[in-house]
């Protein structure tokens, strides 16, 4: 799947220097991918681009592969504060690959768990903004749903088109959806396959806002996230994300727990106290 230049880029990697931000700097830098690129537009932020631009960014199974590797190595990379995931002006992705997909069969997919390996996304500690210029259809709109924050440019559309297909959505959109735009709106997308416009999305609550710019406004707002402490911001996207699971009463519980625990970080007590001094916090993230 990756080219001799990444596993001989990965290797010498796991083999020198212990310096975190070095490291991530060569191997975001060097990693060569097929289907994705991927940059770093300032040290603290990664930017992950599909990049299939005939098939509108058609989410087949080696772009996915080649995604979840780029999304967990900059998880892992200490000197990477939060992640942008966008694609091009005219699609962000058109949904899973349907060339790839019309032939197979039941006892493959369910055999072979087709699009378990999509919800991995959902386990990154780091927050992943989507920034939604174009088609944002099935997969798409579900690769959207299970980033952490949504900014769309005027000209994103979404939409479940998959009952035109002749299937449902498969990559978590009829669930995520409901939370994000409740039944009614939730159930006319995946019954009707209607794409919604940005603005659109918008009312609904299933984005945090249209923005001109859409990659710069992404890049901008994972630079503010970069700069908080990263101890903080992983708890707080935790908590966010437990209240999509649990009971309003265990969510209480588990946020009042989760905030008591910050108590034992260097970075809380470096937060309050520069807040008491009237200085900017240098959190060390510890
Ligand atoms: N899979 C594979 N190829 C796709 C694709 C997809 N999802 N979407 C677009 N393409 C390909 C087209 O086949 C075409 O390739 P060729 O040039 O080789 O013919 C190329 O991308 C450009 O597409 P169009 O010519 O159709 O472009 P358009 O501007 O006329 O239309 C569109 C754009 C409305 C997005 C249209 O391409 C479309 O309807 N795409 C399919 C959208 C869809 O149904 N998505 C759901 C997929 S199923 C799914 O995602 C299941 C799940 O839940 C995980």
């Amino acid at each position: 799947m990756f080219s001799r230049a990444f596993q001989i880029t990965t290797t010498a990697l796991r083999t020198v220097s212990r310096k975190p931000s070095v490291i991530s700097t060569i191997r975001l830098m060097s990693t060569q991918y097929e289907h994705i690129l991927t940059s770093r537009p300032n040290p603290s932020v990664a930017l992950i681009t599909l990049n299939r631009p005939k098939a509108l960014n058609a989410l087949s199974t080696p772009l996915f592969l080649e995604l979840n590797k780029a999304l967990f190595d900059a998880d892992a990379d200490q000197g990477i504060g939060a992640i942008v995931l966008t694609g091009s002006d005219k699609a962000f992705a058109a949904g899973a690959d349907i060339k790839e997909m019309k032939d197979k069969e039941f006892s493959d997919v369910y055999k072979n768990n087709f699009l378990a390996n999509w919800g991995e996304l959902s386990r990154l500690r780091k927050p992943v903004i989507a920034a939604v210029s174009g088609y944002a259809l099935g997969g798409g709109c579900e690769l959207a749903l299970m980033c952490d924050i949504i900014l769309a440019s005027p000209t994103a559309k979404f939409g479940q088109p998959e009952i035109n297909l002749g299937v449902i959505p498969g990559g978590g959109g009829s669930q995520r959806l409901v939370h994000a735009i409740g039944k009614s709106r939730a159930m006319e997308l995946v019954l009707t396959g209607r794409m919604v416009s940005a603005q659109e999305a918008d009312q609904w609550g299933m984005i945090s806002r249209v923005t001109d710019n859409v990659v710069e406004e992404a890049i901008k707002m994972a630079t503010e996230i970069s700069s908080k402490g990263q101890l903080a911001v992983q708890a707080g996207k935790e908590v966010v994300n437990a209240g999509y699971e649990l009971t309003l009463a265990e969510g209480l519980r588990f946020e009042r727990r989760t905030f008591h625990g910050l108590f034992a970080t260097k970075d809380q007590k470096e937060g309050m106290a520069a807040f008491a001094e009237k200085r900017k916090a240098e959190f060390t993230h510890s």
